[in-house]
């Protein structure tokens, strides 16, 4: 396995639409096992999303099973092709992002979603998810279509929010 370095704002293959996977090989499977050795090394990622290792295909890695706060949650998921095909409600959150390392920034998402996916077999799936799952789907699901979330954000002026420390384990240093 090999650590894979990730790629910051303003990188533009951040900026790019990433291509449907077609080839469940293993080459992707391979793939699949660094990104998520690259998940797991850096500070606090409930997710991350193949482009922002540069490769431009649709793989997203979630897991919120390990947050400080128990969420509802269907823990360690690899999405292949993921595509939300329902959306319901919205709510206002914070959010970082591991290209964003300098801040923070609050972002309207849906409530609830209903995804499609698929897995690293090419298997189908559905999922149902809400609250801080659906929001991190959200924003794993934008970086595949080369979506930031500071290119959501209402006001920059009022939304924005500087990072002091980017801490391992998620906690805010005082
Ligand atoms: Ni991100």
């Amino acid at each position: 396995m090999a650590m894979l370095e990730i790629l910051k704002l303003p990188d533009p293959r951040l900026k790019e639409v990433a291509q449907d996977v077609t080839q469940f090989d293993e080459g992707l499977q391979q793939f699949i096992a660094d990104l998520e050795e690259t998940r797991q090394a850096g500070p606090a990622a409930v997710g991350i999303a193949a482009p922002q290792v540069g490769r431009s295909q649709r793989i997203v890695i979630i897991d919120c099973s390990t947050t400080r706060k128990p969420v509802p949650n269907h823990g360690h998921l690899i999405l292949v092709n993921p595509e939300i095909i329902e959306w319901d409600g919205f709510e206002l959150g914070r959010e970082g992002c591991l290209s964003v390392p300098d801040y923070t920034g609050n972002v309207i998402r849906a409530e609830r979603i209903k995804l499609r996916t698929q897995d690293p077999q090419g298997e189908h799936h559905e999922y149902e998810m809400e609250g801080y799952e659906a929001r991190a789907l959200q924003h794993e699901v934008d970086h595949l279509d080369g979506i930031l979330f500071i290119d959501r954000l209402v006001s920059r002026r009022t939304d924005l929010f500087q990072r002091k420390v980017y801490q391992k384990g998620g906690k805010k240093k005082k």
